[in-house]
């Protein structure tokens, strides 16, 4: 495994992180109180940052899998809310056009995701199919040059906001996984209905809501490859967005660790830092300890998929235990700041809130050891 990243990567992560810290740190107030950070996507997308491993000739910055990976660290650590909605639009909202779609679906589509003109979305969760994805509801049926729609979504990411959306639906329910087709949905499609939007516990900018489906018309150049790839689809972008959770994980745990760590370096108690209390010195090294781990993870999955190589189990093996010490380390975190980290005055406890969700979304870290142990 090559463990140095090269001139162009270190190229990325300086420009994002000087991004992170100049333009997004600003705006997390904003975020914390529910505003959707539209001007900071258009921003991204100036910088080529909503289309990185997009080829140039889509509109692309055609760059490697391991420095969009690096793009999304970088922007977590500073908002996991701009990691989670960046994650959502390129793994699971672009992606599938760019593998599965028709040369003309690609050039209709892809280059307004890249450029950041239009967001991308990922609708597979419904409200009685979560885990259990391939027992979806909702239901395509062809009549004419269309397919009528019914159904409901849930959890929907970047819902709302999002100008695509990639929706699966069954057209043939007797037939299971090999009867669900996915399909590329406009914003403006008659009967695509927005709903609640959820009030969650964290992740405060990014939107997150149901959608119904009443009697929604898709035109049928808009199915994306044949009508039973839509759980392969599913499945294979989704593999590739857990790396891309698995990352937002690992920027909340550095965050909260490098937060942790400056406090416990000033906090003096008993006539010193408390960094240098036992108790609070083996925590900390407990924590980048994990941290260490978990980026050794992450980074070994994303560079398997920068080779093209396979990287299901590994990409599973990083979301389990980034999101794991994502919640670890913000937990701990909060604990070495004592009662101040209980309150707003410092990020911690935002860490805390933003990390409990990234066990649950894009497979919960259960859904992750049923891949591992099938692997296995
Ligand atoms: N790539 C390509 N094909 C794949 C695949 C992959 N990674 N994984 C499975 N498949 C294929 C299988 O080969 C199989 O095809 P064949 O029948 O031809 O062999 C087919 O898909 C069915 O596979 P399984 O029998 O393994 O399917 P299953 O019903 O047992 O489900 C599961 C497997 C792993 C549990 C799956 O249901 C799953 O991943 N569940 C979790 C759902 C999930 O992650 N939801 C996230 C929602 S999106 C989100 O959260 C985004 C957001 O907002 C942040």
């Amino acid at each position: 495994m090559n463990l140095t990243f090269t001139a162009e990567q270190e190229m990325m992560r300086k420009m994002v992180r000087d991004f992170a810290v100049s333009e997004i740190a600003p705006f997390i107030e904003k975020m914390e109180k529910g505003e959707f950070p539209r001007e900071i996507l258009r921003k991204m997308g100036e910088l080529g940052l909503m289309g990185i491993p997009v080829p140039e000739k889509y509109g692309g910055a055609e760059m490697d899998f391991t420095s969009y990976i690096i793009a999304i660290n970088e922007i977590s650590r500073v908002s996991a809310t701009l990691g989670v909605i960046l994650s959502v639009h390129t793994s699971v909202g672009t992606m599938p056009i760019l593998y599965f779609g028709t040369e003309e679906q690609k050039q209709k589509y892809v280059p307004k995701l890249a450029s950041g003109e239009y967001l991308g979305a990922f609708c597979l969760t419904e409200p009685s199919a979560g885990s259990d994805a391939a027992s979806l509801k909702s239901r395509a049926v062809k009549k004419g040059d269309h397919y009528v729609i019914n159904g409901s979504k849930m959890f929907i990411t970047n819902g709302g906001e999002a100008d695509i959306y990639i929706v699966f639906a069954t057209t043939e329910p007797k037939l299971g996984t090999k009867g669900i087709a996915a399909f590329i949905v406009e914003k403006n499609t008659p009967g695509l209905c927005i709903g609640k939007d959820e009030k969650k516990m964290g992740l405060h900018g990014s939107r997150t809501v149901q959608l119904t489906f009443e009697d929604m018309l898709v035109p049928v150049e808009n199915l994306l490859g044949s009508e039973s790839d839509g759980f392969k689809i599913a499945m294979a972008n989704l593999e590739v967005g857990r790396i891309g959770i698995a990352t937002q994980a690992l920027g909340i745990a550095e965050a909260a660790l490098s937060a942790a760590t400056t406090y416990a370096k000033e906090r003096q108690q008993f006539g010193k830092p408390i960094a240098f209390q036992q108790g609070i010195g083996f925590k900390l090294a407990d924590m980048a300890t994990s941290v260490e781990a978990a980026k050794l993870l992450v980074y070994r999955s994303a560079d398997l998929r920068t080779r093209g190589l396979k990287c299901g189990m590994e990409a599973s093996m990083a979301k389990l235990f980034a999101t794991r010490t994502a919640v670890e380390v913000s937990t701990e975190a909060i604990q070495v700041f004592g009662g101040y980290g209980y309150t707003e005055d410092y990020p911690v406890e935002r860490y805390f809130r933003d990390a409990k969700v990234t066990e649950i979304y894009e497979g919960t870290s259960e859904i992750q050891r049923i891949v591992i142990s099938k692997y296995l």
